[in-house]
C-alpha cells in the first residue's frame, strides 16, 4: 500500500510516500481502507519530534481517521467488516491503517467519512470545552481566538450549536471571511494594536462571557481582560509559540475563571470519556445542531505540504487527506 513515511524527525518537506506491507490487525485492533484523515498543528509538530510524546521513527504520520473495515482481528466481532467506522489511532495517511477496535465509533449515514475525520479531535474538544468544563449557556458570547484554524471552526459551530452568539478573531481578511462562513456573528483582525475597542465595541461594553483559546501569546491577556464578571477563559493550545502569563488579580476584578482544556489528557484518563464524547459528537451531528465539514480535502501526495501550510500560518480551517487519491 502507499503511505507517508517519517524516516527522521525534521520538517514536513522530507516526508515521502513509499509502497510499504500492508498492517495486519491484531487482537482487539481492526483494519481500514483508509477514507479520510484529518491533519492539524500537533500532526506538523509530531514530525518535527517537538510535541510531549515522540512516535519511534520510522512512523506514518496521522491519527485521525475513517474509513470501512476490511478484517478484523483476534477478539474482534466480524459484525464490524463493511462497516464504515472513525477512530484515533496511528498510521492515518496510508491506504490502509489497523485501529483498536475499542475507538471505533460507527458511523451513521448522516456523517461522511471526510467530515468525521476533520471533526475527532477538534470537536470533541470543543464539546468537551465548552459543555463540560466552560458550562456555555444559550444567549452567552463567546470570543474565539485563531477562529480560522482547524480548532478555532470547530469552536465557532459547536458554540453556535450550543446557542451562543460567537465573535471570531483572525489575521487576515480572507481567514476573516472564512469565520464568517462558518457561522460566527462577528470577525475582528486581533493583529491591530485596538482590537480590543473594536471587539469592546461589538458587546456594547458588557464583555464576552466565554473565550476559547488555542493562540495564546500576547493575546491571552487582552482577552482574558475583555471577559464580562463570571466569564471564563478556556486554555486549549498555544499556536503562536508562546505561552502566556497572566496577572491573577485580574481573574478576581473580573470574578473570572481559567479552564485548562486538555481533552486528550482527559479521554486518556478517563477512558469511557473517549467514547462518551464521541458518541455526543455523532449525536449532535443527527440532531443538526453542529455540521462537522473539512476545509479542503487533498490526495495523499499533497500531505507533507498541507503539514507546513499548517505549521506556517497559511492554512484555513481543517485539512483532510484522502489516501486513495
Ligand atoms: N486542548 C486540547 O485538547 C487541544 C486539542 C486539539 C488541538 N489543540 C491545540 O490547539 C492549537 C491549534 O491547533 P489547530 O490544529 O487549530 O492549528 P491551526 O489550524 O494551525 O490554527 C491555529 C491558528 O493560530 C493562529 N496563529 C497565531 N500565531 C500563530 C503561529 N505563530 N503559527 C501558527 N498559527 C498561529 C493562526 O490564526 P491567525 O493567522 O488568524 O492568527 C492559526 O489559524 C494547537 O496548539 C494544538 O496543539 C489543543
Amino acid at each position: 500500500m502507499r503511505a507517508i513515511l517519517c524516516h527522521a524527525y525534521g520538517l514536513p518537506d522530507q516526508l515521502r510516500i513509499e509502497d510499504i506491507p500492508d498492517p495486519v490487525p491484531g487482537k482487539g485492533q481492526v483494519l481500514i481502507a483508509v477514507e479520510a484523515c484529518g491533519l492539524g498543528f500537533v500532526d506538523g509538530l509530531l514530525v518535527q519530534g517537538k510535541y510531549q510524546v515522540k512516535d519511534p521513527l520510522p512512523f506514518v504520520p496521522g491519527g485521525e481517521m475513517a474509513g470501512r473495515v476490511l478484517a478484523v482481528g483476534e477478539g474482534v466481532s466480524p459484525d464490524l467488516v463493511g462497516k464504515r467506522v472513525a477512530g484515533l489511532g496511528k498510521g492515518g495517511l496510508a491506504e490502509k491503517a489497523v485501529l483498536p477496535a475499542a475507538a471505533c465509533a460507527v458511523l451513521p449515514d448522516v456523517f461522511d467519512s471526510a467530515a468525521a475525520a476533520s471533526a475527532l479531535i477538534n470537536y470533541c474538544t470543543a464539546v468537551y470545552g465548552f459543555e463540560d468544563c466552560g458550562k456555555v449557556r444559550p444567549g452567552e458570547t463567546v470570543l474565539v481566538l485563531g477562529a480560522s484554524g482547524g480548532v478555532g471552526m470547530a469552536a465557532i459551530d459547536v458554540a453556535r450549536g450550543f446557542g451562543a452568539t460567537v465573535i471570531a478573531a483572525a489575521s487576515t481578511e480572507d481567514k476573516r471571511a472564512a469565520c464568517l462562513a462558518r457561522g460566527a456573528a462577528h470577525a475582528v483582525d486581533y493583529t491591530q494594536p485596538d482590537w480590543r475597542k473594536t471587539l469592546e465595541g461589538l458587546v456594547g461594553g458588557k464583555g464576552v462571557d466565554l473565550v476559547y483559546d488555542p493562540v495564546s501569546g500576547p493575546w491571552s491577556e487582552t482577552a482574558f481582560r475583555c471577559l464580562a464578571p463570571g466569564g471564563r477563559h478556556l486554555v486549549i493550545g498555544f499556536a503562536s509559540g508562546e505561552i502566556a502569563r497572566l496577572p491573577l488579580n485580574l481573574a478576581l476584578l473580573k470574578r473570572a475563571s481559567l479552564v485548562g482544556v486538555d481533552w486528550g489528557g482527559h479521554v486518556r484518563a478517563h477512558v469511557d470519556e473517549g467514547r462518551r464524547l464521541t458518541a455526543r459528537l455523532i449525536e449532535l451531528v443527527e440532531q443538526g445542531r453542529i455540521s462537522p465539514r473539512p476545509d479542503s480535502l487533498h490526495p495523499l501526495a499533497d500531505a507533507p505540504g498541507v503539514l507546513g501550510d499548517l505549521l506556517n500560518r497559511r492554512a484555513v480551517g481543517k485539512p483532510v487527506i484522502q489516501p486513495s487519491i
